[in-house]
């Protein structure tokens, strides 16, 4: 894998991916990361695709890309589907018993909002992130190392123990907080339903290495493409609408230098010390024992004073 070059002609495709997986993958590939947000069928404009199938034929259509996606996957790989809870509820036999992929996780994904405010429920602030995988090779590769959330109890004997190890937290919870991709980002354009590249790296980084194939059959604004080569990966991305050529990476945004490094914290969070059930004096005494511990060697030393400063870092 480590010889081919990413280049978009070759990665990035217009039409529908049940067909198209088959066709478009390069040659000697196998795709190790399915990452997708499939349409919702609730009306979205995708330009010529339609957003509101017949039941019948939604279902149809997630299962034609499923199977094929299954055809070219590794034989040891994952595949990751963001949707509502209820949309997958309703697929869920078809999803799990007739597409070859087995249920491997139900991860929630939570975003504060402030639209979709009605008298009658509560607003809908969530989706699922559903974990599928191909074992037919052994279980396929999961890093839950390389993004972890800080230690909360860094005091804790045992927790300064590990963080002397070198460790600098614990992994993540099967639900995750992660703001939408909100129009003043960056990275946002004015297509429906872009998914927030912190998530898509999370997954990314999480379940694959550095040149292996990560694909989107669902690709829109190839979000998920450009988490994958921005990330040293291969991204493979296809969208059944004729406007999406536009949101194609160039060739030159590959970035062939990335390292993979574990213990990365991807979102800014705010030490938490009402949570961690200390005072923010505790934590200012915390650091100052690190710097006097004369019996910590230099190494260790550097390690504590490394996650003390991090944890330092994270508050206000
Ligand atoms: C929810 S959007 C994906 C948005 C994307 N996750 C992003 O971050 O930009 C779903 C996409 O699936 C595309 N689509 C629908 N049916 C398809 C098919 N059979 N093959 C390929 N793409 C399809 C739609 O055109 C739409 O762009």
């Amino acid at each position: 894998m480590g010889s081919v070059i990413w280049n978009r002609d070759d990665f990035c495709h217009v039409g529908d991916s049940s067909k198209v997986l088959k066709e478009k993958i390069p040659e000697g590939l196998k795709v190790k990361l399915f990452l997708t947000d499939p349409p919702y069928n609730i009306g979205h404009n995708y330009g010529n695709v339609s957003d509101r199938l017949k039941k019948e034929e939604y279902h149809e259509m997630i299962k034609n890309v499923l199977t094929s996606a299954y055809e070219v996957a590794d034989d040891s790989s994952h595949f990751f589907m963001i949707h509502y809870p209820e949309a997958i509820a309703e697929m869920w036999s078809m999803i799990t018993q007739d597409t070859g992929w087995k249920f491997k996780q139900w991860i929630t994904w939570a975003y504060p909002s402030n639209i979709g405010m009605s008298n009658k429920a509560w607003t809908r602030a969530s989706r699922t992130v559903l974990w599928l995988v191909k074992d037919e090779g052994g279980d396929p590769t999961f890093h839950p190392k390389r993004i972890i959330r800080p230690y909360r109890n860094p005091w804790d004997r045992r927790v300064a123990q590990l963080i002397q190890d070198g460790k600098r937290g614990c992994s993540l919870y099967d639900w995750w907080e992660i703001n939408l991709t909100k129009n003043v980002n960056k990275e946002k354009s004015d297509y429906s339903n872009q998914i927030p590249q912190t998530l898509l790296r999370r997954v990314i980084r999480s379940t694959t290495d550095v040149g292996d194939l990560v694909a989107d059959p669902f690709a829109g604004t190839f979000s998920t493409v450009k988490a994958a080569i921005g990330t040293g990966r291969l991204g493979w991305g296809c969208d059944l609408n004729g406007d999406t050529p536009k949101y194609w990476p160039d060739d030159n945004d590959f970035n062939g230098e990335y390292q993979e490094e574990e213990f990365s914290v991807d979102q800014e969070e705010k030490f938490d010390v009402v949570r961690a059930g200390i005072s923010q004096g505790n934590l200012n005494e915390l650091v100052k024992r690190a710097c006097d511990n004369d019996e910590l060697s230099p190494a260790k030393k550097k390690w504590t004073l490394k996650e003390l400063e991090f944890i330092e870092s994270t508050r206000e």
